[in-house]
This record gives structure tokens, sequence and C-alpha cells, in this order.
């Protein structure tokens, strides 16, 4: 393929008609149920830009929701992929195993935070790595409860629908749910700063608010398990105050809680480290349980759960599994993810765009009241709009603002639990020109609304 040229270009508007004609077919075709947020279909992808089937040029600040970290069609993914497809494609790594399952779980155990003896599973979705992380997690303790937080994301199944907090869309009309779940309050510092400026900068406290929770509500006899995104996703973002996952790691510890972390989102490099966890604490933290997905193949679908090895071997033997996890396409995917992160420095490369959208974000919110946070780490950072002088969510503005972004030829993505944030989750292949270009198109737009 003809590499793809790397400048935003807008030959027709947006959605252009070949689009419009697959919406068409998309909406006699496809379940209603499905929710589409740009409806321009793509024809290629790569470096930071994605080019539809009109031949529109447009920048990439979403990465198909975090997947594609290391770029689209990444080279060594791609060779990878082809040389593996012309090998074999399925076996089931349960009826006639394969080496590069086994070569994937030993990269995992080795670049995931932690430092004793530690195993791992694939699947396939996130919400698949997060369903069985539960499963393992109660397997160990045999205790029955689990908890999850405030805003947090975890998928879509039913187990992930009852540890995700956000109603519409997610599990509006789906239920029942699977019991034994409870929620306790995260730690939210902009809105935690609203009410109490302490608890918005000392994490213990945060921390004591979530135990306190805990220990009344559930009992730490009944706890399995407790998950969390050490840096939240569709909630909005949302990066703890400083203390409060080691706190909750340590009260884990001392009271036989598995802690899982699902980095699904957060993972492989995306946030300047490889992992967000190594952000936490003097050391980083180390959790029992790690769940990852999305960036881990390059865009094929691949997750999985690493964790302690005496927690992740005590489900009984053909427990986990599943007929496509750790497919061995997937599985040469990841292996040469991971080298393309280690080899291409893309965890430095995370952090440079830190700095870069910080450095722009930052001037943009002296300027206008209606920003009223800018959080984040590396290349997953996001913009909380509220209404001018208030704090008050301002979910029609950030809709407007990615709809007309859209029309702009800038793909960017909304999340938080009030719909009022916009996130920005940039390829790490992306230029720093592109990148820029992408800002300024986002600044002017909103100075215009
Ligand atoms: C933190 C987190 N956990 C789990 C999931 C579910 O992953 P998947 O959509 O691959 O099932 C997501 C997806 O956005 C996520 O962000």
């Amino acid at each position: 393929m003809a590499s793809l040229e790397q400048s935003r270009q807008l030959v027709t508007e947006i959605p252009g008609p070949l689009s419009l004609e697959l919406n068409k077919r998309r909406a006699s075709a496809v379940s209603h149920g499905v929710g589409i947020s740009l409806p321009v279909f793509v024809a290629r992808a790569g470096g930071g830009i994605v080019e539809d089937v009109d031949g529109n040029r447009l920048i990439d600040l979403g990465s198909g929701i975090a997947v594609t970290t290391i770029g689209n069609s990444a080279p060594r993914v791609v060779d990878a992929v082809r040389e593996q497809v012309a090998e074999f494609t399925h076996t089931c790594f349960m009826v006639t195993p394969y080496e590069s399952y086994i070569a994937v779980a030993e990269e995992l155990n080795r670049i995931t935070p932690g430092s004793g003896e530690k195993r791992s599973v694939l699947f396939n979705p996130g919400a698949e790595a997060v369903e069985n992380s539960i499963k393992i997690a109660r397997s160990y303790p045999r205790k029955p409860a689990v908890a999850a937080f405030d805003h947090a994301y975890h998928g879509r199944t039913n187990m992930t629908m009852a540890l995700t907090a956000k109603s519409m869309p997610y599990k509006s009309g789906f239920g029942p749910f699977a019991p034994e779940i409870y929620r306790a309050p995260m730690s939210y510092p902009y809105r935690d700063g609203l009410l109490d400026k302490e608890l918005a900068t000392d994490g213990e406290l945060a921390a004591a608010r979530a135990i306190g929770v805990l220990e009344k509500q559930i009992g730490a006899a009944n706890l399995a398990a407790v998950i969390i995104e050490p840096i939240q996703g569709e909630g909005g973002f949302i990066v703890p105050a400083e203390g409060f996952l080691p706190a909750l790691v340590d009260w884990c510890h001392k009271n036989d809680v598995v802690f899982i972390a699902d980095e699904v989102q957060s993972g492989f490099a995306r946030t300047g480290a490889m992992f967000a966890c190594e952000h936490e604490g003097p050391n980083g933290l180390e959790p029992d349980l790690i769940c990852t997905a999305k960036g881990i193949a390059g865009g094929l679908p691949l997750s999985a759960v690493t964790g302690r090895a005496e927690i992740m071997d005590a489900p009984h033997v053909s427990g986990l599994g599943g007929t496509f996890g750790g497919n061995p396409v997937a599985c040469a995917a990841a292996l040469a993810s991971i080298e393309t992160i280690e080899s291409d420095g893309l965890i430095e490369r995370a952090q440079h765009i830190e700095r870069l959208i910080f450095d722009v974000l930052l001037r943009m919110q002296a300027g206008d009241d209606r920003i009223g946070d800018v959080r984040g780490r590396g290349a997953m950072i996001a913009v909380e709009l509220v209404k001018s002088g208030t704090s008050d969510p301002d979910a029609e503005l950030t809709n407007k603002l990615v709809t007309a972004a859209g029309a702009a030829g800038i793909i960017v993505l909304t999340c938080g639990m009030f719909g009022n944030v916009i996130r920005l989750l940039p390829p790490l292949t992306i230029s720093d020109e592109l990148l820029i270009e992408g800002l300024e198109v986002l600044r002017l737009l909103l100075a215009d609304l």
C-alpha cells in the first residue's frame, strides 16, 4: 500500500456522498442498537490520518477508542499478521496449542507492574477480560462481593454492565444485572474540589471515604475484589488524587481483597508509562490482577488478565478459556505491538504528546471559563466543559464541538458521566504538526460556539 499522506484534506462535505450511501445501507442492515459517532466510512488509516471512502483525510484524535496506539496498520503488525495468517488462522489454544500464546503471556508477565511470579490468560474484548478477572478473583478467596467505583466503565456484557456506573446508554433497559456488585465513591479531584478542597488534593482522605463504604456496606469478609481503572476512561479521564490508589491497594492487601486494575483503556504506553499504575506512589502500584485489551495488538481483538500466580492459578482446570481467546493472528500482532512500543520509544512519545497537548489546552483554559478542567496523562487527555461562570456540565456545548470538529475533519470523542468531556486519544504515531493543527481547529471551533 502506498503510504498515506499525512495531511488533513476535505474534498466533500462530511459525510461525503459515498459515506451517505453506505450509511443508508447501514441503517437497513445493521442493528440500530449500534451508535456511530461520525458516519464517515473508512478506506485507509495510518500515522495520524483516517482517509474516508470519498477521499477526505481526517486527523485522528481518537485511535478507534484508544486502540491504535502504535498507529493503524503499523508495519511490524502488518508483517507479523501476514506471516501468521499464511501458516494457520486458528486451532483453539485449548485443543492444540501454539507457541505465540505462550510468548504473549510471557511478555505480559514481563511488562505488567508487579515483581513476583505471574501468569496470564488471553481472551478477545476488554469486557471478557474483566468478566474473567472477576471469576478468577472470586475463585481465590471464595467470597461473593465485588466493588466498583462511581463513573466506572468496564464493558457491555452482563457482569461488566453491572460494574459500569452510567445507565444511559450502557445499562438502561438491559437488566437485571449480576448480583453482589457494590459501588464506592471515586476520587474525582475537579468535582470533589467544588465541595471540599482537601478531598480534591488528599488522596488518602478520598480513599478513606471509599474504604468506609466498603467496610460498612459490604465488609471485607464478604468482599472478593475491588476493581478500578487507574485513570477512568469512559467516566471522563478522571485521574484520582495522589495517594488514593496506593491507600486502596494497601487496604485490599491487609484485608484479603483482590485488587484488580482495569487498564483496558489506559494500558500499553497510552499514559506515558507502559501501564497507568506505574504513575502511582513512589514505586508504582502492584495490582493483584490487571486487565488489558485495546492497545495490546495494534487493532486486532485480544485481551488478557495478568496477575499474581497464586491467584491466577486458583480456578479449576478448564474453568477459564473460550474458543477464540488468544487467536494466533492476534497473538502475532500483540508481539509485534509490544516490540514496536519498546523499540520505537513510544512511551517517551506519549510523554511528549502530553506536554504538547497540555501546553495548548492550559492556554485555552486561561482565556475561556467554559473549560472547567484539563486533566489526564500522556496521550489520554480530557477537557471538561461547563456552563460559563459555573461548574455545571455542558453536554450540549460538548456535542456541538464534537460535531463541528467532525465536519472540519477532526475525529474526537466525548466521555464522562455527564457527557461533557472531550477526550483526546491520538495515536502515538501522529506528527506534532498534525496534532497541533487538530488542537488549533478545536480551539477555533470552541471560540465560535
Ligand atoms: C476501562 C475499560 N474496561 C473495559 C472496556 C471494555 O472493553 P471492550 O469494549 O473491548 O469490551 C473498556 C472499553 O472502552 C474500557 O475502557
